[in-house]
């Protein structure tokens, strides 16, 4: 089965330390950059070839990582996956025991839609579908 990784999600604290972290000591280019501001987040896409790093920050204490960041600190948050129907992979999974965080897919950067799933259903990984619209 063909599942390609899109990217890797790393939660990290402040862009501003971040990027420079990336670009400086492994050479990577950022390539794209977007706010989501129902979620309250930036994010920073860096290049590694066939798939990429996503950092995500918080713009505001709500954001949808804040509370990670509280608990667990600035790392690796989640794996997402590229399908070409997500609506059809939620309901597959779903029908696998797979919890859904959200019921309906929602729209994610780069012109995608994307949903996740618990990592208590996912093997200890938060994991996210993006199907690009
Ligand atoms: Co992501």
């Amino acid at each position: 089965m063909d599942y390609p990784l899109d990217h890797i999600g790393i939660v990290v604290e402040d862009l501003a330390k971040s990027i420079p972290f990336y670009t400086g000591s492994y050479g990577l280019e950022v390539t794209c950059r977007e706010i989501i501001e129902e979620r309250g987040i930036e994010l920073v896409f860096l290049g590694l070839g066939n798939t990429d790093l996503e950092l995500i920050a918080p713009l505001r204490p709500d954001s949808t990582v804040s509370k990670f960041l509280a608990e667990r600190g600035p790392g690796l948050h989640h794996l997402c996956y590229k399908v070409a129907d997500i609506r059809a992979e939620m309901k597959r999974l779903t029908g696998l025991g797979f919890e859904l965080v959200d019921p309906t897919p929602r729209p994610g950067a780069r012109g995608s839609e994307i949903a996740f799933f618990h990592p208590k259903t996912t093997d200890g990984v938060l994991t996210e579908l993006l199907q690009y619209t």
